[in-house]
Parts: structure tokens; sequence; C-alpha cells
């Protein structure tokens, strides 16, 4: 039943699925139910303007370039965003290209993911989805039983919304976890030593590809949004205070890390953002609980190297539409039971490359010597073994999604 949403000053409102976060997990899978005839409500903390600009990382798998294109949301993706066909590890001064699509036959789109988010919000609103921002004080109820509802506030006055599933998708920070009772939930995590200082500069393309750079310095990673657009990262300490960070000495510290005798140079330009972000593996197991289903973020964090984070929020959300999608057609409960275990086996794959990835590429304090000769040593391996590149390629460009 299409649009059973409707939001009544002073009634109770009723939708099939009550979706808690406007992310990607959250945003995609209110489009990918509305296209199976299921009605859903999306509710979000903060304004659309909001969402809409945050900016985050910028790698689509292919899998998940294909899962836009085959729902209708990636015309834009496919104008403006740029497909890869390989990346750059650079390591003792020295750059060896990882050939993507000559290893695995797939490729990656560079598409920021606050792009992905206005492109899905457009495909939301066109077709009449209903969406709540700021809302205040979110609690979902009685997920374990047949009718869960959702409260919260919205512009100062109380609302409720039941429903016949939760989907939670707000995120690390969000309060859909903590609705799985804690002695039904495991957690698992892994706090690294270190962050990313993250920049935003205008000015043309230093690199075709993305150099994800190994130094004794530590990490750094260059990236692109668009022709004038670049992105740049480079390890740092978590609790680092971007504002302490002169322009002067940001430029330093990246020329430092990336220099190379290959007549490669970094291009500086202006500093329009910049910005701290720490380092995080963590599970949820199960990711449901009743009638509550979390997706994304909200069950699973990634270390940023690789860029895994959204693209597992866009999988998650596409199982959980299937799962919904057959529980709606014919009553079966076989595709939510489940869920959990379809989505953790690739979370958990992407977990182990994501920290893979980093461990190659960060300088860890805790390492000794030895350590660090084996990071070298690693490095050897990936960029000199077919075999070990492809297994790097195939799990950078993503793997399969059920
Ligand atoms: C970007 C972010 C990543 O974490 C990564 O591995 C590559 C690129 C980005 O923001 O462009």
């Amino acid at each position: 039943m299409q649009g059973s949403g409707r939001a009544r000053e002073g009634l109770a409102m009723f939708t099939q699925v009550a979706i808690v976060g406007a992310g990607p997990a959250g945003l995609f899978l209110s489009h990918l139910l509305h296209r199976q005839g299921i009605g859903s409500v999306v509710l979000e903390a903060r304004t659309r303007q909001e969402i809409e600009s945050t900016i985050r990382a910028g790698v689509l798998e292919q899998g998940t370039v294909d899962l836009l294109d085959k729902t209708g949301v990636g015309a834009r993706m496919h104008r403006e965003g740029a497909l890869h066909h390989g990346i750059n590890l650079r390591f003792g001064g020295v750059t060896h290209r990882i050939d993507l699509r000559g290893l695995t036959g797939r490729s990656i789109m560079l598409y920021a993911q606050h792009e992905v988010i206005r492109d899905l919000v457009r495909a939301r609103l066109d077709a009449g989805g209903e969406m709540l921002f700021e809302v205040e004080e979110v609690g979902i109820q009685d997920a374990a039983g047949p009718r869960p509802r959702v409260r919260f506030r919205q512009g100062g006055e109380a609302r409720e919304i039941s429903c016949d599933f939760v989907a939670g998708c707000d995120g690390f920070h969000g309060v859909s976890r903590w609705a799985i009772p804690e002695a039904a939930r495991t957690e698992y995590q892994h706090v690294y030593p270190f962050g990313w200082f993250g920049i935003l500069v205008r000015a043309p393309r230093s690199s075709e590809e993305l150099i994800y750079a190994r130094h004794d310095r530590g990490f750094a990673l260059v990236s692109t949004r668009s022709a004038e657009i670049q992105r740049l990262y480079f390890q740092c300490d978590p609790s680092e205070d971007a504002e302490r960070w002169s322009d002067e000495r940001i430029w330093e510290e990246l020329h430092a890390r990336l220099a190379t005798g290959e007549g490669w140079k970094l291009i500086e330009g202006e500093i329009l953002q910049k910005g701290v972000i720490a380092m995080r593996s963590f599970v949820v197991e199960p990711m449901q609980h009743g009638r509550l289903f979390l997706a994304g973020d909200a069950a699973h964090i990634v270390p940023a190297t690789g860029a895994k984070g959204m693209n597992l929020a866009i999988s998650d959300v596409y199982v959980l539409s299937r799962a919904l999608n057959e529980f709606f057609r014919n009553g079966s409960t076989a595709l939510l039971d489940g869920y959990t275990a379809t989505c953790l086996r690739r979370v958990w794959q992407a977990q182990r490359f994501s920290r893979w990835m980093t461990a190659l590429t960060h300088r860890d304090e805790r390492d000794d010597a030895f350590s660090r000769r084996l990071q070298l040593a690693e490095l050897e391996q990936v960029t000199s073994s077919q075999a070990a590149a492809t297994a790097l390629a195939e799990n950078y460009t993503g793997l399969p999604i059920e």
C-alpha cells in the first residue's frame, strides 16, 4: 500500500516501514521500498541542507554504482562523477599502479556521498515520499512486538508513528542500536591510535587516479571531487584540533609524505574546509531485534581506508528491501530471519579489508622496527605479485552483493 504514511496533526500516523535516519542507508531503503510499492516515512534529526552538504567519502564500488543505476538514480553520478580504473600505492617515494579493471574487470566511481544523498532526496521528493527533518528525541518502542512505534518531537510537538517494521539507519551515534536490549547484542570494536586530517581544496587534479601513500611520517591520500575541487587526507593524532593547523603547515606535511623523485608534484590551492576524522572498526551482532533492523553505520563502522562505509550501507538496505518485499508479498519471514547472517558475511569481509589496508599504509607508534620492515615487505608483495594485487583489487572494487 503506497503512501500509507500520512502525517495528520493530532492523529497517530501509520506507515509500513519507519526509517530512522536520512543518510545513504535510510534514503536508499525508502527509495527501494517505494519501487516495490511499500510505504515508508524517513525521520531525520538534521535539516535537508545539512545532510546534503556534509562532506564524507567519495568512492563507490562497482556494485553500488550498478544498484544506483538499476534503480533509476544514477544519471547525475554518470555525468558528474569520474570512473577510475586503477589506484596508486606509493612507498619509498616510488608509485605502483594497481590496475583494478585489468585485474578484476571492475572499476570504481568517484562521486561524493552528499551528492548521492542529494540524488536520493530528489528522487524521494519527486515520488511524493515522506521525509521529516529536524525531528528530536526519537525513541523506538515495542521493537520486539508485532506493532512497533517510533516516538519523536517535531516543532516542539510530541508525535508517534506506528509501523510494521523499524529500520535503524541513524549512524554510529544514533539511538536505534540502543533499542536492542544489552543482553541481546554483542559489540566488537577496535579503536585506532590515529585519525585522518581531511581537507577540501580548490585546485586542479594532482593525479588522475587516487594515491595511497605510506611514509615514515605517516599515511597520506590524494583523492578528488572534480576537475576543480580536490580531497586530500593525512594521518594525524585522533585528538588533533584542525584549527591549530595553518595552511602552510598542512601543505608542508602533505608535500613531505607524498614526496617522490618521479617528477610528480602536488598542486596546492585554497583550502575550503578542514577537519579530523576518528578511525574505528565496529560491528554489532545481531543487526536485528524483533521488527527492528539496523543498517549502515548504526550497525558497523570501518576505518576510512578504502572508503567502504557508504558501500556497506547500500548493500545492507538492498538485502533488507528484498526481505521486506518478500514479507509483504507472501508473509514469509525467511529472508528477514536471515538478514543478519546475509549482511554480516559481507560486513566482516569489508572489516578485514579496511583494517588490512589501514595497517598496510599507516604508521602505528606501537610498532617496532621489525613490524615496520614487514609493512614494507607486504607493500612489495602487493605491488609485485599479480595474485596479491588481484586480492586487493577484488576487495577494493567490492565483493559481490548477494
Ligand atoms: C576518499 C576517502 C577514502 O576513505 C578513501 O579510501 C579514498 C577516497 C575520498 O573521500 O575521496
